[in-house]
């Protein structure tokens, strides 16, 4: 298998599911010195040679430009070339290779809207431009590649080297003892990485095509995870209620999405206690 973006939230827990479970998996990114290959995949040429190079059963794309949500309404060129003509091509070199194409996309092509719950037949309304490139690029990959999944998550949690996702950011900020805002009106179902790498590989290994909400079973605030969270590391630290309704950015906060479809095919996802106790496992293996 061919890991494309290996050292984010979602990569890095990919390689590690899937290396444990007797896959053999090459990695990508461009700037960690920790995977197999360092490259720019938007440079001319260099996509087409990668994935011709490895001729892959499987090529997971979890890719996402080293920017903000935020700074995508302006970075748009960018934002547009990574989120979207990336997977298209991704979605052209599978027609001519015929590997299966895994590609990461988000609820937030969902409306996200207070009471509405969005099973993966509900129509994409995506409210800002890094979720407007992520709903054209599922188009792309579903109309061109045959052999495809495209997972829609949201609220990844976990190690990741850059620390970046919101619960490094927060275990940074806790040991720091600076205080640490988290959203109470900006609601989704967080999944550690551990557990949607675990879907993924069981999807992969199975066969399984096609579109799928790949989430938490639990429908929580920002504040609410960090809450929990901060009680199940024993973190001494200040959680303080932010907004995301203030800022400046349109998003739909209210992603409450069915997870039926996927634990039809792989089993129940477990909860979100258990995922927190399977990354508590995590940490005090790896730490120091
Ligand atoms: N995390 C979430 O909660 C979440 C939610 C919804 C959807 N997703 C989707 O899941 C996927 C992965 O997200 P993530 O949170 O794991 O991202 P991330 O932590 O920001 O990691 C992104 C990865 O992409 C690599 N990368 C970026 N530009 C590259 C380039 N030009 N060439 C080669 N590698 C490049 C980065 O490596 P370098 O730093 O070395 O370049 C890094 O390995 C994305 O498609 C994202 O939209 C994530």
């Amino acid at each position: 298998m061919l890991l494309l973006g290996a050292s984010g939230v979602v990569g890095f827990h990919a390689a590690s599911e899937l290396r444990a479970h007797g896959h053999e998996v090459t990695t990508v990114s461009r700037n960690s010195p920790s995977v197999d290959f360092r490259a720019d995949v938007t440079e001319p040429g260099e996509l087409g040679r990668i994935v011709e190079k490895a001729s892959p059963e499987v090529v997971i794309n979890a890719i996402k430009p080293s920017m903000s949500v935020d700074d995508m309404e302006a970075g748009r060129s960018l934002a547009y070339e990574v989120n979207t003509l990336l997977p298209e091509r991704l979605a052209r070199l599978q027609m001519a290779m015929g590997f299966v194409l895994v590609h990461m996309s988000s609820d937030g092509v969902y409306e996200g809207k207070e009471g509405e719950t969005y099973g993966e037949e509900s129509i994409p309304y995506p409210q800002n431009f890094y979720t407007f490139t992520k709903a054209l690029a599922e188009e792309r990959v579903r109309c061109l590649a045959k052999r495809h999944l495209i997972l829609r998550t949201e609220g990844v949690f976990g190690f990741d080297e850059r620390h970046a996702n919101f619960y490094m950011r927060m275990k940074d900020a806790c040991l720091d003892r600076k205080e640490f805002p988290a959203a109470i009106d900006q609601f989704s179902q967080p999944i550690y990485g551990g557990e949607l790498a675990r879907l993924m590989r069981l999807l992969i290994e199975k066969g399984c095509n096609g579109t799928y909400n790949a989430v938490g079973p639990e429908y929580v605030s920002r504040f609410g995870l960090a809450h929990r969270l901060q009680g199940a590391m024993g973190w001494d630290c200040a959680v303080s209620q932010s907004f995301s309704a203030g800022r400046g950015m349109r998003m739909g906060r209210f992603l409450r999405v069915s997870t039926a479809k996927i634990e039809a095919a792989v089993g129940r996802i477990k909860s979100l206690e258990s995922q927190i106790a399977d990354l508590k496992r995590w940490e005090n293996k790896n730490s120091d």
